[in-house]
């Protein structure tokens, strides 16, 4: 294994002998796209395990399954997530094979017991104390969007003029990012879901590998500055971990942290903000609660996760001779564990295409994963989902979709949300 962020694998391993074969089904088709939810459920009750061929990745549909493999990750290992999923074009090989372009695993991709030693330090910088510090920042931007928004008139496509500024800002603030390089960052870390979830043309894929290195160059040039100029943020945080003992936590750990935060803390929020809103405003009963009583508003947030996740999947690769619904898997199998079915289980909950705010158990969702990888941003991500809806139900009550407008999510293996959002108000 190369400690290289996003690894380029090669050819697919053959389908492991007595799993059943599925040649037409993928996460990228438009019918899945459009509604995966019943697909998902069909896959789940007719073969819980199969191998996509178009994919070339065994899928677990069921929630005890993609636990068993979330819970070992010795076997199971995670440092495939970051991969594009299919072949990079030549071009953006050659852009990103600059000799200054190397981000290292550290986080999400790392395996034990690095992965635990880096994680120590990274988890005290989520600390409670370090949300509470965001708050005003993240209310004072809600608002602030809003009143543009107010003062330009609806309708307004939400995503531009909201969903994709907050979530970016925010996590810029987190790490220390200065206020006036915004603009440029949000430019870069824009369209990052697209390279390893999505399938880019070879032009987009130079274009986003074109951005992906100015932001790793801004992150090396960043944390050098850092080093001179501490504040009370997450970068500085890792350096004083970093000089404390330079070997427990390493210069390029640091950088390469702050490389894959800003993606973790953007485009899913982006999602998960705009999910909200396509869940809640056509069932206007329960937005109206809302409205009328804020403290409904973190389980409402809960349900979204479990009903319309911004994550619908994730993945894993083999690292031994393993079994799973009694199938021998091969070393070296890539899995790809759907949340979009799990999160749906009948067995869990009652009712589980029903959308409801009050749902007791809405939080059983693994849209956030489970055990040693578990989203070290869920807290903040979900905060901000709240600190959203408080404002947008406190100062635009009567917020609707423009009705009849197309809503699609771009194609991408695991990322799920509208590419465009028109909304109004009275
Ligand atoms: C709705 C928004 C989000 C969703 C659905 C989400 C989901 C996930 C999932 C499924 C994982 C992988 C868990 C595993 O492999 O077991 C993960 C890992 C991670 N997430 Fe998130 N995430 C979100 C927001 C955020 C935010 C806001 C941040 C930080 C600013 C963040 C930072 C991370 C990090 C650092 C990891 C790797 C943790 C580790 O390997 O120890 N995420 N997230």
């Amino acid at each position: 294994m190369s400690d290289k962020y996003h690894e380029l694998r090669g050819q697919a391993p053959p389908p492991p002998t007595g799993c059943p074969i599925n040649a037409s089904w993928s996460p990228l088709n438009d019918d899945y796209l459009r509604d995966p939810y019943p697909i998902a459920a069909r896959l789940r009750r007719d073969t819980p395990i199969f191998y996509a061929e178009e994919l070339g990745y065994v899928v677990l549909t069921e929630m005890d399954d993609i636990l068993e493999v979330f819970n070992q990750p010795d076997i199971f290992s995670s440092e495939n997530v970051q991969d594009p999923v299919f072949p990079v074009a030549p071009m953006a090989q050659e852009v990103l094979a600059v000799p200054d372009f190397d981000p290292m695993k550290v986080m999400s991709n790392r395996q034990a017991p690095d992965h635990g030693r880096i994680r120590k330090y990274t988890r005290q910088g989520f600390s409670r104390r370090r949300l509470r510090t965001l708050e005003p920042y993240v209310r004072r931007r809600s608002h602030e969007l809003i009143d543009d928004m107010v003062a330009a008139g609806g309708p307004t496509e939400f995503i531009d003029s909201f969903a994709f500024p907050l979530p970016g800002e925010t996590v810029f603030r987190f790490i220390g990012f200065p206020e006036a390089d915004d603009e440029d960052l949000k430019n870069w870390c824009g369209d990052r879901k697209a390279f390893s979830w999505g399938k880019p043309t070879p032009t987009e894929q130079a274009e986003i590998a074109e951005k992906m290195l100015s932001y790793w160059r801004y992150c090396r040039n960043f944390t050098a500055g850092k080093r001179d100029d501490r504040a009370d943020d997450f970068a500085s945080e890792l350096l004083a971990a970093h000089d404390d003992d330079p070997a427990e936590l390493s210069y390029r750990e640091v950088e390469s942290i702050i490389y894959g935060l800003s993606f973790a803390g953007h485009e899913a929020v982006t999602n998960l903000i705009c999910n909200t809103l396509l869940c809640l405003l056509p069932r206007r009963d329960q937005w109206d609660q809302l409205v009328a009583e804020p403290s409904l508003i973190p389980n409402a947030v809960e349900e979204v996760l479990r009903f319309e996740s911004s994550q619908i999947s994730w993945r894993r690769l083999t690292t031994a001779d393993t079994t799973l619904r009694g199938i021998e898997i091969p070393a070296g199998t890539q899995i790809f564990m759907n949340f979009a079915s799990a999160n749906r289980q009948d067995d869990i909950w009652e009712n589980p295409d029903e959308f409801d705010i009050h749902r007791p158990n809405a939080a059983q969702h693994i849209s956030f994963g489970k055990g040693m990888h578990y989203c070290l941003g869920a807290n903040l991500a979900k905060f901000e989902a709240v600190l959203v809806l408080e404002a947008l139900t406190e100062r635009l009550p009567s917020l609707r979709l423009v009705p009849d407008q197309p809503i699609w999510s771009s194609a991408n293996i695991t990322f799920r949300g509208p590419e465009q959002l028109l909304v109004d108000w009275d």
